[in-house]
């Protein structure tokens, strides 16, 4: 893993991990799920590590998990002394997050990955680690979106169609300048997305495009089409020499 700490920089990546995933329908929580025989935690910090953009990683799970995740996660420890990192997440993503923030004093980046995107391209996690560096304070992974987006009201009927040429699709990791997001979490407020945070204090969000395997893994589809991928990417196994 690539070190920055010498030009000052401290890249902390916090992975929320922590969430119960019922619409999987998994029994395990979701980010404990295996692709392709690998948990998606341990998929999405690898792929983090093979960035080599950051310093450190910190993997928010649920408490009963601790264990399970530090036999997981190769080189992990409850500590800050090693590489990865795990401390126990919260009831909302929101709690996962500000317990990882906490974790990480040391930080002057953040990049906030979701476990469920276990396919992310290292090289998308190297881009937005790069637009940081340049002194963009937030940077968010877009993608056009295909489908027609409309508002509805609390019966379902539809009240508005915003122009489907300015939205885009949100992936992670996203990168924030460690200050930023700190003051952002300060406050309570819900969020699906710690963009959606710095966003409420002004402050200027940049794009970078996305990646379609860094799609989130939520429904019994999205895992199908994730190992389908996986199976894709890996590379062939070498066979005996003839
Ligand atoms: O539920 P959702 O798909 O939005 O979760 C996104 C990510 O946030 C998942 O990796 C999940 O494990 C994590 N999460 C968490 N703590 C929670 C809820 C979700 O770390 N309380």
């Amino acid at each position: 893993m690539d070190n920055h700490l010498d030009n000052g920089l401290a890249v902390v990546a916090l992975v929320p991990a922590a969430g119960r995933g019922v619409r999987l329908g998994a029994h395990a929580p979701k980010a404990f799920v295996e692709v392709g025989g690998t948990a998606m935690v341990r998929l999405a910090v690898d792929g983090l590590i093979a960035s080599g953009a950051v310093d450190r990683i910190i993997v928010m799970v649920p408490a009963d998990l601790v264990e399970t995740a530090l036999a997981l996660l190769p080189g992990s420890s409850v500590t800050p002394a090693d590489t990865v990192q795990i401390v126990v997440g919260g009831a909302e993503r929101t709690d996962s997050v500000r317990a990882g923030i906490a974790a990480a004093p040391e930080a002057t980046h953040f990049l906030v990955h979701d476990a469920a995107r276990a396919l992310t391209p290292p090289r998308l996690v190297a881009e937005v680690a790069a637009e940081l560096r340049a002194g963009h304070p937030a940077v968010v992974p877009a993608l056009p979106v295909v489908d027609t987006i409309k508002s509805v009201d609390a019966h379902g009927v539809v009240t508005g169609t915003p122009a489907r040429s300015g939205l885009r699709a949100i992936q992670t990791p996203q990168g924030f300048a460690a200050d930023l997001l700190r003051t952002a979490y300060a406050t309570d407020v819900p969020a699906t997305d710690d963009a959606g945070l710095v966003e409420l204090l002004g402050a200027p969000v940049r794009t970078v495009p996305g990646d379609p395997l860094a799609f989130k893994i939520t429904t019994a589809l999205d895992l199908t089409l994730a190992e389908t991928m996986l199976a894709r990417l890996a590379p062939a196994p070498i066979g005996p020499l003839s």
